[in-house]
């Protein structure tokens, strides 16, 4: 497996407490990592320490196996694209773009050619003579990350990159990194507090809380075995519900479910809405009542008012909610639940 950064027990912490504890991370080469969690968890301060923008307390960061500790941040092999564009207004595109590369003494030809060819790439053949004033947020976005990639870093950065656009653009823009990632094989580190986002891009998330890890793995790993609580509640929707383990088993009610963890005592119970069974009948399961049917396009949202836990969202296939109707009674089962200790 080539490794193309490496993170190593990396800690910073500011004069205020706040900051990174032991964050270790191996990225492959052409992987697209996220870095996923709430505001001040300390996304950015893990990306500015790769930059080069923030001297680490301790710890290690090696890029294509060297140290770059020592390398002050504009001759690490690295490029950083942040939610503000930075752009310069009073310089065209071409000048925006050549800024880079000028200082390391690009010649003209080379850099009209790389130049050509990233406009290319960003579909924004063409736009040379424009001042980012003549943009929109996109274009500029696009054009900031075309400067980063012009840098041939090995590894790039984006800092929450799409936060600042609206919805549709923002997913446009995922698709188009997606795509540039895919063409130029670089290895890129995204920072995103939007966990949508991270679960469509990435190739694999690196859940943050507090300053530390808590869980590294595939979006698929991350959406279907939450390592921790805090995963489970911050990725995807889902619903709690407090249990308890008995025999070895996690029970709520009159439902049991397997014990693979070896809990004990009190337990909180995470549920995926697609996993919640709705039945009418004499069945077992938790008695409830619907409260809410929504239609969103192909399947449907029902919310179940279910004593004395509260309402349970589930999501059902559209043409099995046509016998529901809301003040319905019904019984409640789930086809999968994953217990994590009660908090
Ligand atoms: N220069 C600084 N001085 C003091 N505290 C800071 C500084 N930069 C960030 N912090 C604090 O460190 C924590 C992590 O910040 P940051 O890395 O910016 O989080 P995120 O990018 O996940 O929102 C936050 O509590 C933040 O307030
Ligand atoms: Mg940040």
């Amino acid at each position: 497996m080539d490794i193309q950064l490496s993170i190593q027990n990396l800690t910073k912490r500011y004069k205020t407490g706040d900051g990174v504890t032991d964050i270790s991370l191996d990225v492959r080469k052409g992987e697209l990592i996220t870095l996923l969690g709430p505001s001040g968890c300390g996304k950015t301060t893990v990306l500015r320490s790769i930059g080069g923008f923030l001297e680490p307390d301790s710890g290690e960061i090696l890029i294509e196996n060297k140290s770059v500790l020592k390398t002050p941040p504009e001759k690490r092999p690295t490029a950083m694209v942040f939610q503000s564009y930075n752009l310069w207004p009073h310089m065209t595109v071409y000048d925006n773009l050549a800024f880079g590369l000028k200082i390391r003494k690009m010649k003209k030809a080379e850099m009209d050619f790389a130049i050509t060819e990233v406009l290319k790439l960003i579909r924004m053949s063409g736009s040379e003579k424009k001042h980012p004033g003549e943009l929109s947020g996109g274009q500029q976005q696009r054009i900031a990350v075309a400067r980063a990639l012009l840098l041939k870093p090995a590894v790039l950065l984006l800092d929450e990159p799409f936060s600042a656009l609206d919805a549709k653009l923002r997913h446009e823009m995922r698709e188009e990194l997606r795509e540039i990632q895919s063409k130029t094989g670089l290895t890129m580190v995204f920072v995103t507090h939007d966990q949508e986002e991270a679960l469509s891009i990435s190739d694999r998330i690196v859940v943050m809380n507090h300053g530390h890890i808590e869980q590294i793995a595939s979006p698929q790993e991350i959406y279907d075995e939450p390592k921790s609580l805090f995963a489970a509640q911050f990725i995807g929707k889902m619903n709690f519900l407090k249990g308890v383990v008995s025999a070895d088993q996690v029970i709520i009610q009159n439902l049991a479910f397997p014990n693979p963890k070896r809990l004990t005592g009190e337990v909180s119970i995470a549920i995926r809405p697609e996993n919640v069974i709705l039945q009418d009948g004499e069945e077992t399961g938790l008695s409830g009542s619907v409260k809410q049917i929504m239609i969103l396009g192909h399947y449907a949202e029902v919310s179940v008012d279910v004593q004395p836990f509260g309402i349970i969202r589930s999501f059902q296939p559209r043409d099995q909610v046509k016998h529901l109707h809301s003040g319905q009674k019904v019984k409640v089962n789930f086809s999968k639940a994953l217990a994590f200790p009660a908090v």
